[in-house]
């Protein structure tokens, strides 16, 4: 086989056939095929697309390329939830401790952030001593010995993804559904899972603007799960305001242990159960979701999450009565008018977070965990003239006047009451 003649049947729309992506994608891994040729290879997939059964192909040759682990001694069902990415987005630091403490198993493998959104690793180094980086024998540890872990992702786990991942970022060739499929599907079922809960965020802070778009990213997601055996219900959820109040690393880990301790924003409460009821129903420790419901609201109310989460958090290093605080200057932004709030462009609000220092915009940048903002209204809530929108956490006063204009346009008011918009826009798988 020659890897141009493999290029040229992509490129005229020919199906590959199994040998065909293995031997691509394994010759990628083992570095007998260069980044050109592979840059050729995922632009002919971004024209004209896999189809399922390359994609399954496709991902299973991704997940091969490195160590798969897997946790046959494990308390309960190994289960996971990966969210496509949005603003404010702390739901795992809730989520994954109802789950385990529920009785799943959660080896909970997480990325930084870049662009406008979050990362789950660098929320949690708000925690001083906390180590995400941890041997896959310490992972295997922490996981069996508490249901859950929140790590890195190692070197040896789907390093072709890596590799990819970087060139796609250079050729114009992320916003790429087969791609991004396989790319999240095969770092998540490396971590031999049973059952995969996927939060797929629609709106105007998240990769997939549209209901549509996102739909179609899920379906592609579920038949790959299908096809490898796993379990995968997709939650289409919505991000065109950023979930919660904080956005910020340490704001969002406040945020979070608020939350495990029965206050917290609601719609971040009832997305948490949620996730939460969907993992313990595909898990199996629930015949019905309305049971799962129970079980997971009962997780959270009882206290066994927060205790979960705080032994975690320990056998990981971290050290929570050291947690940072938020940047000393808080700075409110008065309302230009009253109305009410229409909606944000959350993707905006984000960015504004990243100015102040709480995201990167290049791999590998520097992140202050100390900054960030606090909304004090959300879509719907009326809002006088002069009430404060939201507050800034700074280090000096001049971040406002820097952010302001940029902020006030992200904020949409209006004169009537928008219409209701639900949290969960479409339940898939
Ligand atoms: N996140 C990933 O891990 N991979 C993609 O391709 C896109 C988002």
């Amino acid at each position: 086989m020659r890897a141009p003649e493999i290029i040229q049947r992509k490129r005229d729309g020919l199906a590959l056939s199994e040998a065909e992506i293995r031997f691509f994608l394994d010759g990628y891994t083992r570095g007998d095929i260069p980044d050109y040729q592979m840059a050729a290879m995922a632009m002919a997939i971004f024209f004209r697309d896999l189809d399922d059964d390359e994609l399954a192909v496709w991902t299973d040759a991704m997940l091969r390329s490195g160590r798969t682990l897997a946790f046959p001694e494990a308390p309960g069902p190994c289960v996971d939830k990966h969210s496509t990415g949005g603003v404010g987005d702390k739901v795992s630091f809730v989520l994954a401790p109802i789950a385990a403490a529920a009785g799943l198993t959660v080896p909970m493998i997480s990325g930084r952030g870049l662009g406008h959104t979050g990362g789950t690793l660098d929320k949690l180094e708000s925690i001083p001593g906390l180590r995400v980086e941890h041997s896959p024998e310490d992972f295997q540890r922490l996981v069996l010995t508490h249901g859950l872990a929140m790590v890195g992702q190692s070197a040896d786990l789907v390093p072709a993804d890596r590799r990819l991942y970087a060139l796609r970022d250079v050729t114009a060739t992320v916003a790429c559904i087969p791609l991004i499929a396989a790319s999240i599907m095969s770092k998540k079922l490396a971590e031999g899972l049973q059952a995969l809960v996927l939060d797929i965020k629609v709106g105007s802070g998240a990769f997939m603007s549209t209901p549509d778009q996102a739909r179609a990213l899920a379906a592609r997601m579920i038949a790959i799960g299908e096809r490898m055996g796993v379990r995968t219900r997709v939650l289409l959820t919505d991000m065109d305001q950023p979930l919660g109040w904080a956005v910020g690393n340490t704001l969002e880990i406040r945020e979070a242990l608020d939350t495990l301790q029965g206050g917290g924003p609601p719609d971040l409460r009832a997305l948490c159960l949620e996730l939460a009821a969907e993992m313990i129903h595909l898990g199996g420790l629930r015949p019905t979701l309305t049971l799962a419901r129970e079980l997971a609201a009962h997780t959270l109310d009882s206290g066994a999450a927060h205790a979960r989460f705080l032994q975690v958090i320990a056998a990981q290093g971290g050290d929570l009565t050291r947690l940072l605080p938020p940047a000393p200057c808080a700075l409110p932004l008065p309302s230009p008018a009253a109305g009410y709030i229409a909606g944000f462009d959350t993707t905006a609000v984000g960015l504004a977070a990243v100015r102040l220092g709480a995201g990167r915009t290049r791999a590998g940048d520097p992140i202050d965990h100390a900054v960030g903002l606090v909304l004090h209204k959300k879509r719907g809530d009326a809002v006088a003239q002069g009430e404060p929108l939201l507050t800034l956490y700074a280090h000096t006063p001049d971040a406002l006047p820097l952010l302001r204009d940029d902020l006030l346009r992200a904020i949409h008011l209006q004169d009537t009451p928008p219409e209701a918009a639900p949290l969960v826009v479409d339940r898939l798988g």
